[in-house]
C-alpha cells in the first residue's frame, strides 16, 4: 500500500476541463472529446421549423403494466411500460398529472448535502455496501485480485473496470443475475508508473482490452434485508465477462454491408469485440441492450481513411493520425490501425444485445438501431404492440433517436421477438418551442408562458432497405447515422444522454448533461442557455401516450444548478427545498414513478450523486439528493429494484483527479487501498422501502 498521507497533497477540486471533469476523465474516458472541435458543423437549425401540431399539452395519463416481462421481471426503475395488451389503469395514473399524488409517489428521507468527502454518503438510517469491485472473479477459476501483479489472463475472468450501466434480472426473490458495462480503462490508475503510449507493456494493453466490455455477474439477497451480495460459491453457471476481444456478430439491415467488411472479416458480419460501453437498456424477453459510445479514441491513423469516407469518420470526430488516448490498441491488434483497415471503426458505434441466460451465446451488433456515440437505449411498447427504443447520442450538439420496430412484441414468442430489432424505422427528433423567439433571449429566464416547452416531430431517417435521406443509401444512413441526421434537419441537443419511460406516467425523460459550447446565438427553446455547463431535463409526451406516434409535446421540468441560481427551474417547486444539481446523466424510475437521476461532473464544487424527484403531484419538483458518490468518481447506472428495497449505482472512476497515481492515490475508496470502481448497493437498515 502506498504512503497514506500522499493523497492530501492533491488539491481537493482540481481545476475541471471544460466537459466537468478532470483531464483524467477526458482522456481515458472520451479521447478528449471537450477538447475537440464541436464535430457537428452543419447549420441545422437550433430553433426548427414551427410544427403546429395541435396537442393538449399533457393528455391523460396511462399506465404501464409492470410484468409481461419474461425472465427479467421484477426491477422497476428498468421495466419498460409494456402495453401490448390493454391495460389495467391502476387509479392513481388514471388521472390527470396535475392533480396531487402526494402521498402516493412521494418519497421520504434526509437529504445527503453537498460534500467532496472521499465516501459513499446515504441518508440517515440507510446502509450500504459493495457488491462487486473491479478485479473480484467472475468466472468460478478466475484468480483473486492482486494489484501490483495483475495479467490479462486474470483480467478476462475478473470483472472489469469501471463500471457503468447495471440492470438486474431476477431469479426468484433472493437471487439474479446482474449486468454491469465496463466503458473504459483509467491505465494510469490501474499500472503503477503508466506513461502510456509506446511506453505501454503489451501486457498492460491487454489487460486494459480484457477490463472493457461488461459483467454478467449472479447475486443473492441477505435475507430480509435490501443488501445483496456476490454469489462465490456454485457453479454460477451464468457468470460471464464479454470484452474487447469477444468475437460478436452483426444483425439487421447494414450487416454485410461493404463499409463493415474488412480483411479478418471480408463477409463485414463478424466484428470482434465492444468498447466504450457506457449505459444501455434491455429487453421485454430478458436481454441486455449495451450502448458503444466514444468508440473513436480507440483508434490510430484516422487522417489515412480514403478521402471519400474522412467527412463521414470527422462526424465521429477521427480525424487525426493519433489517437485521443494513449491505449495504443493497435500494438498488439492491427485492426486498430485505420491507415491499413479503415473499415475497422465502423463495426464501432453500435447497440450490442447479450442474453445474459445463456453465457455462450454471441453477443450482437443491431444495425438497425443506427450507428452513434450511443450512451443508452431504452425499450418500451407502442400502444399496438411495436417494440420502441429510445436513445441518446452524448456529444455536445448532438441528436435524439428512437426505432419502432415493423413487427409487434407478442408475449412469450421468443423466436419471434428475438427478431424485432432488425426491421424497423430509426427517427432523429426535431423540438420546436411554443414561446417567440424573443423570449428565449439567452438570460435563461422562463419565457411568459411560463415554461419551456413545446412540440416537437420524430423524423424518419430509413426503414429497413429504405432511406428517407437524399443522397444516401439505407445502408450509409445506418453506418454514418449522424450524417444522416444533419441532413433532416435534427435539433442539436446539449449532450443528450439516457432517454427512458416512466412506466407509471408514460412520460419519457431524457438527461441533458451540459454544453459549454452553446453560444448566446445558438439558444433555442429545448436549449435555452449559452454556455449550458449544468444541464437539464426533458420531458417528452408522445402523442396520445403512444410511443409509436411521431409527434409529441415537450418541456423542461428541471433545469440544472445551484436553486440560487435565478436560471434554475425545479417544475414550480419552492426552490429553497431542494438540492443543487448539476450535469444529469442517467435516469431511472422506482416503482411510484419517481425519477431518479444520476449525475457526472458536477459543477458546483461537490461530489457527484444520486437524486430523486416526483413528477407529478404537489411534490413534482421536490429534488433531494439520495446518495454522493466518493472523490473524483461518477454515479452510474442507478437501478431501484421492484419491490423498492435496493438501490444500485456503479460508483465509476473513483479517484479521477488529475495527478493521481497508484502511488499517490486521491481516492482510497472502497477498501482503504487503491481505488476501485464498483457496484454499491444501498437499503433501509430496518428493512423499509426506500424512501418511505
Ligand atoms: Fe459515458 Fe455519456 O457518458
Ligand atoms: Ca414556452
Ligand atoms: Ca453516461
Ligand atoms: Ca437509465
Amino acid at each position: 500500500m502506498a504512503n497514506p498521507e500522499a493523497g492530501r497533497l492533491l488539491p481537493l477540486l482540481s481545476t475541471p476541463h471544460k466537459g466537468g471533469r478532470s483531464a483524467l476523465t477526458c482522456q481515458f474516458r472520451c479521447g478528449n472529446a471537450c477538447a475537440h472541435d464541436v464535430a457537428n458543423t452543419t447549420g441545422n437549425a437550433y430553433f426548427g421549423d414551427v410544427v403546429k401540431e395541435a396537442l393538449s399539452r399533457r393528455g391523460v395519463l396511462r399506465a404501464g403494466a409492470l410484468g409481461a416481462l419474461a425472465a427479467g421481471v421484477g426491477v422497476a426503475g428498468a421495466v419498460p411500460a409494456f402495453a401490448d395488451e390493454p391495460l389495467a389503469q391502476p387509479e392513481a395514473a388514471a388521472a390527470p398529472l396535475d392533480e396531487g399524488f402526494h402521498g402516493r409517489g412521494g418519497i421520504a428521507f434526509t437529504p445527503v448535502p453537498p460534500n467532496k468527502d472521499d465516501a459513499l454518503r446515504i441518508p440517515d438510517g440507510y446502509a450500504s455496501s459493495v457488491v462487486v469491485r473491479w478485479g473480484d472473479p467472475v468466472l468460478p477459476d478466475a484468480p483473486a485480485f492482486d494489484f501490483d501483479n495483475q495479467t490479462a489472463d486474470a483480467q478476462n475472468k475478473q470483472f472489469g473496470y469501471n463500471c457503468d450501466y447495471v440492470t438486474f434480472f431476477p431469479m426468484g426473490n433472493n437471487r439474479g443475475l446482474l449486468w454491469v458495462n465496463h466503458e473504459y480503462t483509467d491505465e494510469n490508475l490501474m499500472f503503477r508508473g503508466y506513461t502510456g503510449g509506446a511506453a505501454a507493456t503489451e501486457e498492460q494493453i491487454r489487460i486494459a482490452l480484457a477490463a472493457h466490455g461488461g459483467s454478467v455477474v449472479e447475486i443473492e439477497r441477505v435475507r430480509g434485508t435490501g443488501e445483496w451480495k456476490l454469489t462465490t460459491k456454485g457453479r454460477r453457471r451464468y457468470n460471464r465477462r464479454v470484452t474487447a476481444q469477444t468475437p460478436m456478430r452483426f444483425s439487421g439491415p447494414a450487416a454485410g454491408h461493404a463499409l463493415l467488411r474488412t480483411a479478418a472479416d471480408p463477409k463485414g458480419l463478424a466484428p470482434v469485440g465492444m468498447l466504450n460501453n457506457c449505459s444501455g437498456g434491455f429487453t421485454p424477453w430478458g436481454t441486455v441492450l449495451t450502448a458503444e459510445e466514444n468508440f473513436d479514441q480507440y483508434f490510430v491513423n484516422g487522417d489515412k481513411v480514403p478521402e471519400a469516407q474522412r467527412p463521414y469518420i470527422s462526424r465521429y470526430t477521427i480525424t487525426t493520425g493519433t489517437p485521443a488516448s494513449s491505449r495504443r490498441f493497435d500494438r498488439i491488434e492491427e485492426r486498430f490501425d485505420l491507415a491499413k483497415h479503415p473499415n475497422e471503426a465502423n463495426r464501432f458505434g453500435w447497440i450490442v444485445e447479450i442474453d445474459p441466460f445463456d453465457p455462450d451465446s454471441t453477443p450482437i451488433k443491431r444495425t438497425a438501431l443506427g450507428r452513434f456515440k450511443h450512451e443508452a437505449a431504452n425499450t418500451t411498447l407502442a400502444r399496438d404492440g411495436r417494440l420502441v427504443v429510445y436513445m441518446g447520442d452524448d456529444s455536445r450538439f448532438e441528436y435524439i433517436y428512437k426505432f419502432v420496430s415493423k413487427n409487434r412484441y407478442i408475449p412469450g414468442f421468443d423466436r419471434h421477438n428475438r427478431t424485432l430489432l432488425d426491421e424497423g424505422t430509426l427517427y432523429v427528433a426535431k423540438f420546436t418551442g411554443d414561446s417567440p423567439a424573443a423570449e428565449i433571449d439567452g438570460s435563461g429566464r422562463l419565457p411568459a408562458d411560463g415554461q419551456f416547452d413545446g412540440s416537437g416531430q420524430w423524423i424518419p431517417l430509413v426503414s429497413g432497405d429504405r432511406s428517407y435521406v437524399d443522397g444516401m443509401t439505407a445502408a450509409e444512413v445506418l453506418v454514418y447515422t449522424r450524417t444522416a441526421a444533419d441532413k433532416v434537419g435534427a435539433t442539436k441537443m446539449d449532450r443528450p444522454e439516457d432517454m427512458e419511460r416512466n412506466p407509471v406516467t408514460g412520460g419519457v425523460y431524457v438527461a441533458l448533461t451540459n454544453n459549454s459550447n452553446r453560444t448566446a446565438a445558438q439558444v433555442d427553446e429545448a436549449n435555452p442557455r449559452p454556455s449550458n455547463k449544468h444541464g437539464h431535463i426533458l420531458e417528452v409526451t408522445e402523442r396520445r401516450d403512444d410511443a409509436g406516434e411521431t409527434t409529441f409535446a415537450w418541456s423542461l421540468p428541471l433545469v440544472c444548478g445551484d436553486p440560487n441560481d435565478p436560471t434554475t427551474y425545479f417544475a414550480g417547486f419552492d426552490k429553497s427545498k431542494v438540492s443543487p444539481i448539476s450535469c444529469p446523466d442517467n435516469v431511472t424510475f422506482d416503482a411510484d414513478g419517481n425519477l431518479w437521476i444520476s449525475t457526472d461532473g458536477n459543477q458546483l464544487g461537490s461530489n457527484d450523486g444520486l437524486f430523486v424527484m416526483p413528477v407529478r403531484g404537489s411534490d413534482r419538483g421536490h429534488l433531494r439528493q439520495f446518495l454522493t458518490v466518493p472523490l473524483g468518481a461518477e454515479t452510474c447506472g442507478p437501478l431501484v429494484t421492484a419491490d423498492q428495497k435496493s438501490v444500485f449505482v456503479a460508483v465509476q472512476h473513483p479517484g479521477e483527479i488529475d495527478g493521481a497515481t497508484p502511488d499517490s492515490p486521491a481516492s482510497r475508496w472502497p477498501d482503504g487501498d487503491q481505488p476501485r470502481p464498483s457496484v454499491a448497493v444501498v437499503w433501509h437498515g430496518r428493512g423499509r422501502k426506500i424512501g418511505s
